[in-house]
């Protein structure tokens, strides 16, 4: 069987005797997208910098297509391709002298991979001008293709929307999904842009503080439906639904609580509380989003 394109273990990082990372499992498979969602200090460029062997970790493993990092850098880090921050350009150079620079440098990369890259970033138009007369997004793109001139299995960016105006995030996702359909590749891509990542990625791992709390399909986290009711007694509505369907409420705020109903029938649940004596003022169904459970998780964080 193959192994995972990449594969956390128990990953942790202590620095100046603070936890910063606090044991972290995660495994991505090829063509799979990830958001490696936090808010600020979370710790997700940390553990990027860990996952590429830009820092030591305090314990853990990190393997890329079964290649440990520790014992096996090279062919680990040959599977990678990754922008930490700002990608690295001439900008006094055209988007296409700086390929051929780092073509140069690396006989497996050949000049129709160039060509090759170019297309897929969408950057023909423009590839013979000089960096410096790009947009932000432009010079995202030039990044990536940067990245994929090695075909790696793995891509790795940290926070690439940050700066993008709306319709370079839209350019920037669809070009996301089709390398890891097209290319099969697998996506690690870090984000405290919650919205974003809900378009944009197939499963989410939400870090908070160092520890990972929670990772999801977004097609699960999509099809949980939660229901907010306003009525007088919210205790005791919240008892029922525990007792006659099992039901958490998720929170109760002064005479409101919402919880997840999943295939229970509202009509139904309703009718109960009314028989039971409660009023009922309204309840709205609403579907979950990535925001609402992120707010739930994090409660209390600063959210940038
Ligand atoms: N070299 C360092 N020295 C001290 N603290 C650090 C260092 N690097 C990161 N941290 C701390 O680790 C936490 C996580 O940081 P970081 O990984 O950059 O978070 P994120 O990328 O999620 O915003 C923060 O509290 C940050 O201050
Ligand atoms: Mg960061």
């Amino acid at each position: 069987m193959q192994p995972p394109v990449l594969e956390l273990v128990d990953l942790k990082k202590n620095i100046k005797n603070k936890e910063i990372i606090r044991g972290i499992n995660l495994t991505l498979g090829p063509a799979e997208i990830l958001g490696f969602l936090g808010p600020n200090g979370a710790g997700k460029t940390t553990t990027i910098r860990m996952i590429v062997g830009l820092i030591r970790p305090t314990a853990g493993s990190v393997k890329i297509c079964g290649y440990s990092i520790a014992d096996d850098f090279i062919r680990a880090m040959s599977n990678v391709g990754c922008i930490i921050e700002s990608p690295e350009m001439y900008k006094f150079l055209s988007g296409m002298e700086n390929l051929r620079q780092l073509s140069n440098m690396d006989k497996r990369i050949t000049r129709q991979r160039v060509d090759e890259v170019v297309e897929l970033v969408g950057l023909q138009k423009r590839i013979e001008d000089k960096v410096s007369t790009y947009s932000l997004g432009m010079r995202q793109r030039l990044g990536i293709a940067q990245a994929l001139l090695c075909r790696p299995k793995l891509l790795i960016l940290d926070e690439p929307v940050n700066g993008l105006d709306p319709a370079g995030i839209t350019e920037f996702r669809n070009l996301i999904r089709r390398l890891a359909h097209e290319e099969e590749m697998a996506i690690f891509v870090s984000s405290h842009l919650l919205s974003e990542a809900q378009l944009m990625c197939d499963q989410v791992a939400i870090i908070r503080q160092g520890s990972i709390v929670k990772t999801a399909t977004v097609k699960d986290i999509l099809n949980t439906e939660t229901v907010e009711w306003r009525l007088d007694n919210p205790v005791k509505a919240a008892r029922l639904l525990k007792e006659k369907w099992g039901i958490e409420a998720l929170r109760e705020n002064g005479n409101t609580i919402t919880a997840a109903v999943g295939e229970n029938r509202l009509e139904l649940i309703n009718q109960v509380f009314v028989n039971e004596g409660i009023e009922l003022r309204y309840s709205i169904p609403r579907q979950n989003t990535l925001e609402d459970m992120f707010l739930d998780l994090t409660e209390g964080d600063e959210i940038a």
